[in-house]
């Protein structure tokens, strides 16, 4: 089922598409990765793909980044078409990937200055940028320790300054915060919207609904390699969902006789309305503006204070479950470290040198310049 948000076009926005996806299929065995997903990041914004474990989202990063080729649709990343012309589409992107993709070994500044040279810049620009971004992402004084001396958050934004080395104007951001603890999330999401500010465009992938809320401007749920709904997030909490009104009454204690006389009033499309008497507020599951004015107005003519009002859309993880029948958490059943297969196309290999170390792969691999080679811009 796709939930259709709002089947607008990018001309409705003015916008360009950077990112434009069509039809991606991405088989691995019997594994649907991308089963035939649409979706387009308008220059500028931020995309927030949004899935459970197992969903395609970094298959999809994969595809974008020219690493893997897809079985078919298209894809074309600021105009380039990921088939035809991957190292132009190369020049343009960053990668931030799932795993850490820096040498545990080198310096901060010395994996930085390394991916300049990779990219090909002079040895004084490879240096004054390795600067420039360790100053950018904070991380000026660690700048000569080794990276596995890093924290988590370190290594992320170490990461990121990385990604942004070759000065893209894409930029994928594969699961940036997964496994962060909420203050570290919190300094990424910073610099993920400093780095949107400054004019990138990005595709976002994550499992955390706030982290979709905090940063994109448009998602797309995915779920087994489907798009299942799409739209601004707002919208798509809206649609699905419906809001919660909460009401405090003047006395907490009137709390239940509150939600009685509503749940009891009849008031067209109000189902009920719950009461919590430990933090005296009522709530009321509501669909429009009419039923929010229908209900303050009853409870204030049969005479009850009211303190405070509030309404609250769902959260995404509600909105997921409304759309999958299941929470979000659940939807992999399989081990999918168990089930690689590959292709016979060397595309496993590229695949895995994507988790497991992208700095030092991209040296040999851009030296081989050939069509899948791993690339830490
Ligand atoms: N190289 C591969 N060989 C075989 N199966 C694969 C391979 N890569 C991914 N898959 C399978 O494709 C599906 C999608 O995987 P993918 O890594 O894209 O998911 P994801 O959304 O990134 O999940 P997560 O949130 O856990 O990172 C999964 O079922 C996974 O097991
Ligand atoms: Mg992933």
């Amino acid at each position: 089922m796709v939930v259709a948000m709002t089947t607008r076009r990018l001309n409705d926005h003015g916008g360009t598409a950077a990112v434009e996806v069509r039809g991606l299929v991405k088989h691995y065995g019997e594994t649907k990765a991308l089963d035939g997903v649409d979706l387009q990041v308008r220059q500028g914004t931020v995309l927030g793909v949004l899935g459970p474990n197992g969903a395609g989202k970094t298959t999809l990063v994969r595809v974008l980044s020219t690493l893997i080729k897809p079985d078919a649709g298209s894809a074309r990343v600021a105009g380039y078409d990921v088939l035809t012309q991957p190292r132009q589409l190369r020049r343009v992107i960053g990668l931030t990937g799932q795993y850490a993709s820096v040498d545990e070994k080198l310096s901060g500044r010395e994996n930085l200055y390394m991916i300049g040279r990779l990219l090909d810049l002079s040895r004084t620009d490879a240096r004054a940028r390795a600067d420039e971004l360790l100053e950018r992402f904070s991380l000026t004084e660690a700048a000569k320790r080794p990276a596995m001396q890093y924290s988590g958050g370190m290594r992320r934004r170490l990461d990121l300054a990385a990604s942004m080395i070759g000065r893209p104007s894409v930029l994928y951001l594969d699961e940036p915060t997964t496994g962060l603890d909420p203050r570290t999330r919190n300094e990424v999401w910073d610099e993920v919207q400093g780095m949107v500010a400054d004019g990138a465009t990005v595709l976002l992938t994550t499992q955390y609904m706030e982290e979709a809320e905090q940063l994109a401007n448009e998602l797309t749920v995915i779920d087994r390699g489907r798009v299942i709904a799409e739209g601004r997030v707002a919208e798509l909490k809206a649609k699905v969902g419906g809001r919660t009104l909460q009401i405090r009454p003047t006395d907490p204690a009137q709390a239940a006789a509150m939600a009685a006389l509503i749940g009891g009033a009849g008031l067209d499309g109000v189902a009920g309305a719950n009461a919590d008497p430990a933090e005296g507020m009522v709530s009321v599951p509501i669909l429009s503006d009419e039923q929010l004015t229908a209900v303050v107005a009853l409870v204030s003519a049969r005479g009850f204070g009211i303190a405070h009002i509030d309404t609250h859309l769902p959260s995404l993880d509600e909105v997921f479950l409304a759309i999958t029948g299941r929470p979000a958490e659940s939807a992999e059943t399989g081990d999918a470290t168990g089930t690689e297969t590959g292709d016979g196309t060397g595309e496993a290999e590229a695949a895995g040198t994507a988790r497991d170390g992208g700095a030092r792969t991209a040296k040999n691999d851009l030296t081989h310049d050939d069509e899948n080679v791993e690339v830490t811009v």
